[in-house]
């Protein structure tokens, strides 16, 4: 069978964070190296989305060209694809002339068969920096949930579909002006037309469909669909070859998805894909993409006829860090390039297909991560491989022969069964969870029969043990394949066998080995232990509690640190009331660079942190009432730990100017609470 997988083609404009991964990325490459492994003629693609409001935000931010910044960004996610294995085909950039000319040719056939038409559109334009405002240069309320930073083209929040002139106090993203309203022409895709087209399709593949997926697309067609512009009043992209058109460019979702066929196009062959309705398509993306890939992409492929629509948009849904969306417009981001600097690449993919966001959104957890590693892959999957193989090798020199017995065999063959119709229904942590319960299963066998005991007492019934042990491991190692191709790879290097080649299972025997000398697979994650240095922490008094008039979740706190008064922004109000902070002495960051959250400058961090158990935040106060302003010390309030800015830039964690880095440091009071060290929007040291 050919399966067709496409992955959302991630912005060049950031490094790639845990929420994509996680999101989008894994689960593809968990799914393709799998069908692979079934023998199915697979070609997975994606690529860089190089244009576009995102990227001309970024390159005026940085000062750089737009180019320049989709080039760079490209090189480093390209890299981090590699690093993790994600397994793509091909993994292009929207930038290539192939992309341009695929991209005109289908536009060209959409406007022959009639699904373009030209009209004027109300759109915002900044007077003060004399231009257009399309998409991400302008933000405002959602009109749908009230979010007030919904971008112009998306809200964040509720995943809708905007149009600029719909956002509510909308607002220039440059200047913070109040944009006007200002007729420019473009180019519409007819997308109303294909309602009941779309309405009908997705009924169609609707069983296959996880219900997050259907029901907000369902949602999204009931409610009426719209004609869509297709054009932007920008001059980053791809040119429209239409008169009138020489300052615009194409929209950058429509030519985004395009990606799809374009990939497949310059990987070659691509009408094996595109053309044979016996082909599978199956689209991996966040859920904010989800109407992208459910509604507008196969509304796009019906307008053009001739070419396979999606069999599948198993979208995921976020990723979270202390409760907020890990994402770049955000800019709550956890770099996986950093992480792999200082972590393997198979723990990060065990880490998050085991917390995957399938239903529902998942948290990350600093302190989950270190838990996961340490007492699921060293204890339980490290610890099982290592025991077996090394006691074969020093007690037989290689595996001695034996026969499977029963009860192992079914424990593998019901683990084989479970694990394909996980993945099969896109329940990968479900999968990954089975394939832990038989490295479980696997310690308690090896347990249970007491080889070390046996070989002094009956060394054929042990031999046989280590037999039976070995199949557990060969079974492991055809099962991780999908999941953590690194280890599975190690594991049958050990055992000297080829890489896995097939997803069933089938006995290796003896003549098959040369055992070689076992590794470890997993380390374990130390604790660290963090200082205090360099971040000064002082007692402060609130003496007043203000609402934020922009952002619902922020409060503007007067604290009191004796020589001076400060004001701090915190993001504590869906935990604390006013009344409970006023008059609280607390533990004041007070040599932070100074923020601005929203408008409003927050000079200083308060230390709060997250009850273990009532699931609660609570502030961090000084041990006695003490006069504000004192200063604290290491371990005054109680803390075994705490956390300084170097040793996160240690652990590859780095807080960079201009950026919010959130963090679950696992930091413990003494009675439990977790330190939430949210290190924000640039802090660096004064
Ligand atoms: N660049 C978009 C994002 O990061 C995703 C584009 S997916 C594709 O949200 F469909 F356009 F390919
Ligand atoms: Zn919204």
């Amino acid at each position: 069978m050919k399966v067709f997988i496409g992955v959302a083609w991630p912005y060049a404009n950031s490094y790639l964070h845990l929420g994509h991964i996680a999101g989008a990325y894994l689960p593809a490459s968990i799914f393709a190296k799998y069908q692979r492994l079934k023998g199915n003629d697979v070609l997975m693609v994606s690529g860089s989305d190089e244009h576009g409001t995102p990227i001309m935000v970024t390159a005026e931010k940085e000062g750089k060209k737009p180019s320049e910044v989709a080039k760079f960004y490209h090189r480093e996610n390209s890299m981090v694809m590699e690093a993790l294995d994600i397994g793509f085909d091909l993994f292009t950039e929207t930038s290539t002339e192939n992309h341009k000319r695929v991209v005109q040719d289908f536009l060209k056939k959409l406007i022959e068969n009639g699904y373009t038409y030209e009209d004027f559109m109300d759109e915002p334009y900044c007077t003060n920096e004399d231009r257009f405002l399309p998409d991400r240069y302008v933000e405002g309320t959602c009109p749908y949930c009230s979010y007030e930073s919904a971008r112009g083209d998306q809200c964040d929040n509720c995943g809708k579909l905007l149009d600029p002139k719909d956002l509510i106090k909308p607002r220039c993203r440059i200047c913070g002006g109040t944009p006007e309203i200002r007729q420019s022409k473009h180019l519409f895709f007819r997308l109303s037309a294909l309602e009941k087209r779309l309405i009908d399709y997705i009924e169609s593949i609707k069983r296959d469909l996880k219900p997050n997926v259907y029901n907000f697309t369902i949602n999204f067609l009931r409610s009426g669909l719209k004609d869509r512009a297709i054009t932007r009043d920008i001059n980053w992209g791809i040119e429209v070859h239409l008169e009138g058109y020489e300052d615009k460019r194409i929209y950058v979702w429509f030519e985004a998805v395009l990606g799809y066929l374009s990939a497949a196009v310059e990987w070659g062959d691509w009408g094996r894909y595109w053309k044979d309705k016996d082909a599978k398509h199956y689209y991996f993306v966040g859920k904010d993409n989800i109407p992208f890939h459910t509604i507008i992409w196969p509304g796009m492929l019906i307008a053009h006829g001739g070419l396979k629509l999606p069999d599948n948009v198993p979208a995921n849904e976020y990723l979270l860090a202390s409760g907020e969306k890990l994402s770049k417009s955000r800019g709550i981001s956890i770099n996986v390039k950093d992480l792999l600097k200082v972590y393997e690449p198979d723990v990060i993919r065990y880490y998050l297909s085991s917390n995957m966001p399938e239903e529902k959104d998942s948290e990350f957890n600093f302190e989950d991560f270190i838990s996961k590693n340490n007492n699921e892959l060293v204890a339980n999957l490290g610890n099982f491989v290592h025991r077996v193989l090394t006691f074969a090798k020093s007690n037989f020199g290689s595996v001695p022969s034996g026969f499977l017995e029963l009860r192992v065999k079914e424990e593998i063959d019901k683990a084989f069964e479970d694990v394909q119709k996980s993945i099969d229904t896109f329940h990968f942590k479900e999968g990954i969870r089975r394939i832990m319960a038989l490295s479980s299963f696997g310690n308690l066998y090896f347990y249970e029969k007491e080889p070390w005991k046996k070989i002094k007492e009956d060394k054929d019934e042990c031999a046989n043990t280590i037999y039976n042990a070995v199949q557990i491991v060969n079974a492991l190692s055809i099962l991780l394949a999908p999941y953590l191709p690194f280890t599975s790879r190690k594991i049958r290097r050990m055992l000297g066998i080829r890489d896995v080649d097939r997803f069933e299972f089938c006995e290796e025997r003896k003549e098959d080995f040369t055992l070689e000398k076992p590794e470890i697979l997993f380390k374990k994650i130390e604790d660290k232990k963090f200082s205090l240095e360099g971040i000064e922490l002082v007692v402060g008094k609130i003496e007043e509690v203000k609402d934020h008039p922009q952002a619902d979740k922020l409060y503007i706190l007067k604290v009191n640190i004796g020589n001076e008064k400060r004001q701090i922004v915190a993001g504590l109000k869906d935990y604390l009331s006013a009344e409970e902070l006023l008059g609280k002495s607390i533990v004041l960051v007070s040599n932070l660079k100074h923020a601005k959250l929203r408008g409003i400058e927050s000079q200083g961090m308060l230390l709060a942190a997250d009850a273990e158990k009532s699931n609660k935040v609570v502030l961090i106060h000084p041990e006695n009432e003490k006069k504000p302003g004192t200063r604290v010390g290491v371990g005054y309030f109680g803390l075994k730990k705490s956390v300084g800015i170097e040793e996160l830039k240690e652990k590859g964690l780095h807080v960079e100017k201009g950026r919010v880095l959130s963090f679950n440091i696992p930091l413990k009071t003494e009675d439990g609470a977790q330190i939430i060290a949210e290190i924000e929007d640039g802090a660096e040291i004064r």
